[in-house]
């Protein structure tokens, strides 16, 4: 596996290999990798010649009342995690060589970032989306893996790989779970002991309002209500948004259809934490560790 920071000596890497006739995934990640990541990698490999992972903590799509500085880092853990699952070569790049000026220039998501973590967050997807596009072309990978553990990002990223013509095939993969339910997430290193044994609540809400849409309830005040139960029942959990969107346009539906996004974001302590289900999959489908 090969290490570089340098965005010009990855281009250079990336494009020797292409060359030669190699195609290449890029996974995008800030590090911290834990199974749900790794993944990525796993779906990639089995696609392509050479797999490249970047780790960076992008500090343009965090809030100046966000984690940015307390964000869970720990390069000697990631590097063996990437090397044990095949990766090829690892993107290490620092924020100085990132950004060696201001961004000024940026890739905005619009409308997309009206609803869900886009409203609680201003900014977020304009940071996200302009540094995925910077290691787009950095990398210039044929494909690229995300998780739909981050829905809306995964709709943004693939909206802005249409609507900008970029070449590049988009992979997005089910969200791998704890046994208990609980989305695996860089941030669950947030919680205590206690808080651990809340968190899933929230996939357990997801899940009541899968079950109540398999029913026929199609009303989203009520499939709403059907996953509060659980959540409300637990008054560390915070909640922040819990709501279903179009699963293209994300804008709010009052009657929720196969496909359409449920998606909650609550606070628990020092976390955030997010979670979704596609309506008619609930989380039955999405792979856990520890089974
Ligand atoms: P990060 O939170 O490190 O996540 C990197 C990738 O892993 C994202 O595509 C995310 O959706 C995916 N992922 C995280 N947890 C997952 C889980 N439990 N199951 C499946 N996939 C999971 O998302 C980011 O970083 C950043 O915004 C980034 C895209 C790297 C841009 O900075």
């Amino acid at each position: 596996m090969i290490e570089i920071a340098d965005p010009d000596a990855m281009r250079t890497w990336s494009r020797a290999e292409r060359k030669s006739g190699r195609t290449i995934a890029l996974v995008p990640t800030m590090g911290s990798l834990h199974e749900g990541h790794l993944r990525l990698i796993d779906r990639v490999r089995e696609r392509v010649d050479r797999v490249v992972v970047s780790i960076f903590v992008n500090p343009l799509q965090f809030g100046s009342t966000e984690d940015l500085g307390a964000y869970p880092r720990d390069l000697d853990r990631d590097r063996a995690a990437a090397l044990g699952r095949g990766t090829d070569g690892l993107f290490v790049p620092t924020a100085e060589v990132m950004y060696p000026a201001p961004a000024v220039v940026r890739v905005v998501p619009g409308s997309l970032a009206d609803s869900l973590c886009g409203a609680q967050r201003p900014g977020h997807f304009e940071g996200v989306l302009t540094v995925v596009m910077k290691l787009f072309n950095i990398v210039e990978p044929n494909l690229a893996s995300f998780g739909r553990k981050d829905a809306q990002q995964a709709v943004v990223i693939r909206r802005m790989v249409t609507d900008l013509n970029l070449p590049i095939e988009i992979d997005v993969a089910p969200t791998v779970r704890e046994r208990d339910g609980l989305a695996m997430s860089s941030r669950n290193a947030y919680l205590s002991e206690a808080e651990r044994r809340v968190a899933p609540a929230l996939a357990r809400g997801l899940d009541a309002a899968h079950e109540a849409f398999l029913g026929g309830e199609r009303a989203v005040d009520r499939l709403v209500a059907a996953a509060r139960a659980p959540i409300d029942s637990e008054p560390a959990l915070e909640l922040e948004y819990l709501e279903v969107v179009d699963p293209v346009s994300l804008a709010p539906v009052e009657t929720a259809e196969a496909a359409s996004i449920m998606a909650v974001a609550a606070r628990i302590g020092a976390a955030r934490l997010i979670d979704n289900i596609i309506l008619g999959e609930g989380t039955g489908a999405d792979p856990r560790v520890g089974q």
